[in-house]
């Protein structure tokens, strides 16, 4: 592929691997051609990990190398999203630049609807977006919004994050110019592989004898499909011309077979130009189904003929295209023939045959009306989990059904026809009980959620009916529909994120070349905007390199009998395989006295050891391993409670006197909240080069870690050598958020290992879906609680056990259940406090930290509890936190800490009034009174979150700050750089005492060798530690040099360090953070947790579809105190971002396991982080004004963390919209609801005749597709 020859074969390393399926964009490139019909260069964006090399053939490739770099001149692509802080861990960055660069490429004036539909297929985990588009509309001819505040005339207070004064512009004569050797005319070529051959046909006729010479050859096209299942041994033939021409006449549009769904796109929208809407219905049903059918970039490879004869359920044209009669042209056996899609889908084997044309009729009869239905897990870049394609003829005049074809995909092995509901229709009146009774969805189907499925059958028939009902009666008057039906008509509409922030100025006062407070661009925005920013992987090869990839167990729990490695072994390149008997120290990896297994028999068992990463993924899979299954195998909380299977310890909190607290409580409310878990999906995999030196034992390793000093460790332990001989380097990571801080340092091992055995470097890098399998993510939670409370809605007491899933070894759990315990009050004073902590032993892939560590679990369990209150009482929820929020002075946290609660009441109440919290109540209610089948929920929080480590000694840290007799200063410190811009404060913190400035100071890498057993940088800690061990070094050498710059009042900074280094002065110190003892007695429920605590309030509104479980994200308001913010542009991109993983958190990344526990979504097809689509159109952040912290540095608070928990509000909003939905509907307001909020769980709340009929029948036992673990 185009990605792995960029990277390996030339060198170019700025185009990221993400997913390798096309799911991701961090690979994003520009591929042009020479169109000799429209005489033309053609630009398009498009995965470089599905392009074949060899389809490139009279292509040009343009990588973010070649559009500008910091060496020679930037383009402004790179420049504005760098100053816009759109790049934060900088991985997805150069996908996005080039999604971008393409665009203006095609259209150097874009709107802002093309900039979205651009970005829709580039994931970003760090950012939450709203930046990237604020860079990126500056190209648009639109007014950029960033400054604004509306609700605060405060001259202090500013909104502008960045300033595009003095930016490039954009000069598209500087473009690079198509290379006109490049202009020929397509020619029969043919390339031999090692196991493929590809043959790539001059023109139709080639095509033709091709296939019939080589019947068995798979036609690849845009390789979409194909490209998941690589590795084909037969010949391939790319027929890359000729047949993706396209002509759009009056009477419908041929579609050649090679059409992208891009062209096809914009040629039915011209289509729809010129026949105006009543004539053009199939075309405005199939633009409907393109525009959120995958990605801009997939959409430019696929092809219209590739989504059709792949035949895949999930994919959305087909259903459609039945629907409206559209005919396939195809040949086979040398035979021209014309077949209708649903008859030659159902009954033709595919790989025998060319598609040539589609022919699509507009759909111009007066009296016919043809439309499509999809709902997918996210709304855009993801496959549908129904669509449907509907037609139907009226009899003139009337409302008798003339002719009815309803298509589904996602409902059965193959395209379903509702043949009998369709001949049943015809001559009388539409309804859906037919469809009832002809849909009939498995239990055991692909996917499961066959109830939901079931649903949506009849909810999208009922649309259809609806959408028809509304055009019959302006035609001819009839059947009137009820006004408050009409809403279920309007699909969602997916916007481009407004912001509106606001953040204190420095104080006047303050020097101009004193960076503290301001909102600096990330220290290597424009690296990674260029793609010259190295990760672990960009590094090149070094000499003998060996690649290593890890054999995992395929049981749950089982002994493992034999391992039998001879078949891998004898595979080409592969040099080793590796086990517990190579390892020449200790199988273990400790933790607080905890030892896990390194080659263990559930997770990794082995590795193969080859000369390059195909080959030794290849044998990988080849090693034989025979297990004996031991009983019992379990997954799930409620079968690990059953089992009473727990990890030690067993944690408890309380406070105050829980059995009269209920005594004296008017009402006793039992429930429970389950929160699945969350897969951390950084940008960048994990993965490590360890390089054995050769003498003396001596170890280098080029790692993605957050805890460098722990994979040191674990390392030397492994290997049997000192920590003093092992060092390891992190440059920066593509993301980490909490997942890579224990695992990487197990994969550290079992590379070094292998380079110890054999003496040579090892790479490692896992793959995406090995990535999500081994390294796992944050425990699913089970909240079940008994509470107290009055009339008022005042909770007098709250007995919470909280169990999460630890999988199958403790790993970081019980320290994540302490969090979840230490977060229980959140912001509200319960007098009567109870919480039980207990970390389940499952055999599931053992859980690790994740952003936010047990604190988002701790707090939406009591967001629930009150959100519960609050609707028995029947009493808004606002009413209800109100009420028991903590309000004095001085309050104790139920473990006794004491703190003041001032700023996050003052946060609570500026979100109340920027969101305008009460005017939208009552808009909402209107709303919900006038719209039957669209409710909207509204939910304001608040938020009290720790910072720091609960174990004391973890809150300390180094830095050594060298000065050089030019001047510079290199910092080295025990941070790591994952995009949180730990750098760029640190640079900040030491400009101002060294006062130099920032472009002085330099941060080379995080390295074990220059400053050793650093903490992780986690806990929202790490720019608290690191800025005060940073400011500790540059005073001591402002001590130092103090003499001699009273001496010497008039010297520059460079007379001054080069006089120091001829008195001799010297220029190097270590600065120590040694942070406050914190600890927690929890014998007597007695401690200081935390340093202290950063508050928040967070209020978001949202929209739901009743009748698909579609919601949309319509507005969230923000206010956070970060105290006195250290850098605000980072700042707010730290609470966007956290928020953003919040959404995904709290709607729609859900981890879906077997009924054997093997883990089913693994890469993005399977698993949905939030896209540009999930972005509210209005997300508005405020830091709070005025807000000291007196623990931390330059009286700034920790903030990495704390947004996540904001997502819940989502959570709730939608819990409310579902709550008007029942009430309307005569239904309890009290409903079961577990987070994620999914489409289908929203859908199955919204209970409706739809949703009730043909129930499944209980009693028969099926094996279910999907568990919640
Ligand atoms: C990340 C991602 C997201 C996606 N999301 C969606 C989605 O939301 N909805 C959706 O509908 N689809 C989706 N797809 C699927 C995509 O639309 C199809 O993969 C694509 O249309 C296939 O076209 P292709 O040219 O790439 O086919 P290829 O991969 O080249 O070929 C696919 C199959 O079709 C055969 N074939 C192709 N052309 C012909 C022809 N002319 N005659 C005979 N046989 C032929 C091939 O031999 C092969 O068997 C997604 C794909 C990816 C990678
Ligand atoms: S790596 Fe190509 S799209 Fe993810
Ligand atoms: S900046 Fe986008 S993934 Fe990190």
């Amino acid at each position: 592929m185009l990605l792995a020859y960029l990277r390996r074969k030339v060198g170019l390393t700025g185009t990221k691997y993400g997913c390798g399926g096309g799911g991701c964009g961090a690979c994003t490139v520009m591929v042009s051609r020479y169109d000799p019909i429209q005489e033309t260069v053609l630009h398009w964006s498009v995965t470089a990990c599905l392009q074949p090399i060899c389809s490139l053939h009279g292509a040009a490739v343009v990588t973010v190398e070649g559009i500008g770099s910091t060496k020679t001149k930037l383009h402004p692509v790179q420049e504005r999203i760098a100053k816009a802080h759109g790049s934060q861990c900088g991985f997805c960055t150069p996908g996005m630049v080039m999604s971008m660069y393409t665009l203006l490429r095609n259209n150097p004036q874009p709107t802002m609807e093309d900039i979205r539909e651009t970005l829709g297929g580039n994931l970003c985990r760090c950012t939450g977006y709203r930046p990237i588009i604020d860079g990126f509309k500056t190209f648009c001819n639109v007014r950029t919004v960033n400054s604004s505040n509306s609700h605060n005339n405060e001259s202090d207070i500013s909104g502008e994050l960045f300033s595009m004064d003095n930016v490039l512009p954009l000069d598209p004569t500087q473009d690079l110019i198509f290379p006109p050797e490049l202009l020929k005319k397509a020619e029969r070529l043919c390339f031999q592989g090692e196991k493929v051959r590809w043959i790539s046909p001059a023109d139709l006729k080639d095509l033709i004898k091709l296939k019939a010479e080589y019947s068995n050859a798979p036609l690849l096209v845009g390789n979409t499909t194909i490209g998941w299942f690589q590795e084909e041994v037969h010949p391939s033939i790319h027929p890359s011309t000729n047949i993706h021409l396209t002509t759009l006449f009056y009477l419908g549009v041929t579609v050649g077979a090679g059409c992208s769904l891009s062209v096809l796109k914009d040629v039915l929208l011209q289509g729809i130009e010129e026949l105006g809407p009543e004539k053009s219905r199939v075309y405005q049903a199939l633009v409907q189904t393109l525009q959120c059918l995958a990605s801009k970039q997939i959409r430019n490879m696929a092809t219209i003929g590739g989504n059709i004869l792949s035949a895949n359920p999930k994919y959305d044209l087909s259903s459609i295209l039945a629907a409206a009669e559209c005919t396939l042209h195809i040949v086979s056996n040398g035979n021209a023939n014309i077949f209708g899609i649903y008859l030659y889908i159902i009954s033709h084997n595919f790989l025998f045959a060319i598609l040539f044309f589609l022919i699509a009729n507009p759909c111009a009869l007066q009296w016919e009306f043809v439309s499509a239905f999809r709902q997918a897990q996210r709304r855009e870049f993801s496959f549908s989990i129904v669509n449907s394609g509907m037609r139907v003829t009226f009899r003139h005049d009337s409302n008798v059904v003339e002719n009815l074809d309803i298509f589904y995909g996602g409902v059965g092995p193959t395209l379903v026809k509702a043949r009998h509901t369709c001949k049943e229709l015809m001559g009388r009146y539409m309804g859906t009980q037919l469809l009832e009774e002809e849909i009939y969805v498995p239990p055991t189907a692909p996917g499961g959620q066959e109830e939901y499925r079931k649903a949506l059958v009849l909810s999208f028939f009922f649309k259809f009916y609806m959408q028809v009902t509304l055009e019959l009666q302006q035609k001819v008057g009839m059947n009137d529909l009820p006004l408050e039906y009409l809403s279920a008509l309007k699909p969602f509409k997916n916007e481009v994120p407004q912001a509106n922030h606001s953040f204190q100025l420095v104080p006047e006062t303050q020097s101009s070349n004193d960076p503290v407070g301001r909102p600096n661009v990330h220290q290597a925005a424009l690296q990674q905007a260029t793609g010259e920013a190295v990760y672990y992987d960009d590094i090149p090869s070094v000499k003998g390199e060996l690649f290593v990839s890890m054999v995992t167990s395929t049981r749950a729990h089982a002994k493992i009998i034999s391992i039998d490695a001879s078949m891998a072994l004898a595979m080409s390149g592969v040099v080793t395989f590796i086990s517990a008997k190579d390892v020449p120290g200790q199988n273990r990896r400790l933790w607080f006295n905890n030892p896990e297994e390194l080659f263990a028999e559930e997770e990794i068992i082995g590795a193969i050891v080859a000369e390059t990463r195909e080959q030794a993924k290849r044998a990988s899979e080849q090693v034989d391993i025979t297990y004996e299954d031991i009983q019992p195998v379990f997954f799930t909380i409620e079968e690990a409670i059953e089992h009473q299977s727990f990890f030690d310890p067993k944690r408890k909190l309380e406070r105050g006197n829980l059995e009269e607290g209920f005594e004296k409580a008017d009402h006793i409310l039992e429930g429970e909240l389950y929160m699945g878990g969350q897969e951390h999906f950084y940008m960048e995999t994990q993965g490590l080069i360890a390089i054995p030196k050769g003498e003396a034992g001596e170890l280098e390793l080029y790692v993605a870690s957050q805890h460098a000093a722990y994979t040191q460790e674990v390392v030397g332990i492994t290997l049997g050598i000192d920590s003093n001989k092992i060092t390891c380097h992190v440059k920066r990571l593509g993301g980490g958020f909490g997942g890579k801080v224990m695992k990487i340092a197990s994969l550290s091992a079992i590379a070094a290992t292998a380079a110890y055995k054999t003496g040579r470097a090892v790479r490692c890098v896992l793959e995406r879906e090995d990535d999500m399998l081994i390294t796992s993510g944050r425990s699913p939670f089970l909240g079940k609680y008994k509470v107290g409370y009055l009339n008022d809605g005042t909770i007098l007491a709250a007995d919470i056990t909280y169990y999460s899933n630890g999988g199958c070894t403790l790993d970081e759990s019980s320290f994540i259940m302490e969090k979840a315990l230490l977060h229980m009050d959140n912001g509200y004073k319960i007098p009567n406090l109870r919480g039980h902590g207990l970390v389940c032993k499952t055999y599931l892939p053992s859980y690790t930290a994740f952003r936010g560590f047990g604190g988002p679990q701790g707090l939406t369990i009591i967001e629930s509890v009150l959100h519960e209150v609050a609707a028995r009482c029947g009493l808004p929820a606002h009413q209800v936190r109100d009420i028991n929020m903590y309000k004095d002075e001085k309050c104790y946290t139920h473990h006794k800490q004491l703190f003041s609660p001032h700023d996050m009441v003052r946060c609570w109440n500026e979100c109340l009034e920027k969101s305008d919290y009460t005017h939208r109540c009552l808009s909402i209610k209107q709303f919900n009174a006038h719209n039957h089948w669209k409710k909207r929920g509204i939910s304001i929080v608040p938020l009290k979150f720790g910072i720091g480590f609960s174990k004391g000694f973890y809150n300390q840290v180094a830095a050594l700050v060298n000065i050089y007799k030019d001047g510079s200063v290199l910092i080295s410190h025990g941070g790591t750089e994952m995009g949180q811009g730990i750098n760029t404060k640190a640079i900040q913190i030491a400009s101002r005492i060294l006062k130099v400035p920032m472009s002085s100071i330099h941060i080379k890498e995080t390295c074990t060798g220059n400053v050793p057993n650093a903490a992780p940088s986690a806990a929202s800690f790490g720019t608290d530690a690191v800025g005060m061990a940073v400011k500790d070094g540059c005073e001591k050498l402002m001590r130092r040099l103090e003499p001699l710059i009273k001496k010497h009042p008039q010297f520059t900074w460079q007379q001054l360090v080069s006089k120091s280094d001829m008195q001799k002065i010297s220029l190097s110190a270590t600065g120590f953070f040694m942070g406050p003892h914190t600890s927690v007695d929890w014998e007597k429920s007695d401690g200081n947790a935390y340093y202290y605590f950063t508050f928040g309030a967070c209020c978001s509104e949202v929209e739901i579809d009743c009748l698909t479980g579609d919601h949309k994200n319509i507005r969230t308001d923000i206010v956070m105190d970060v105290g006195r913010s250290i850098n605000p542009a980072l700042d707010v991109g730290q609470v966007e971002g956290g928020f953003v993983q919040g959404i995904g958190l709290y709607t729609i990344e859900e981890l879906q396991f077997s009924p054997e526990g093997v883990l089913l979504t693994r890469g993005p097809s399977r698993y949905k982080i939030p896209a540009l689509c999930d972005i509210p159109p209005q997300l508005n952040v405020h830091l709070l004004r005025n807000a000291d912290n007196p623990h931390a540095i330059y009286s700034s608070k920790g903030i990495g963390e704390p947004p996540v928990f904001f997502g819940c509000t989502l959570f709730f909003a939608i819990k409310e919209a579902i709550a008007a939905a029942r009430r309307e509907r005569g239904l309890s307001e009290s409903f079961p609801f577990s987070s994620p909020a999914t489409a289908e769980k929203i859908r199955m709340a919204c209970e409706d005749c739809f949703t009730r009929m043909n129930p499944p029948d209980r009693k028969v036992k099926t094996k279910p597709w999907a568990i919640n673990v």
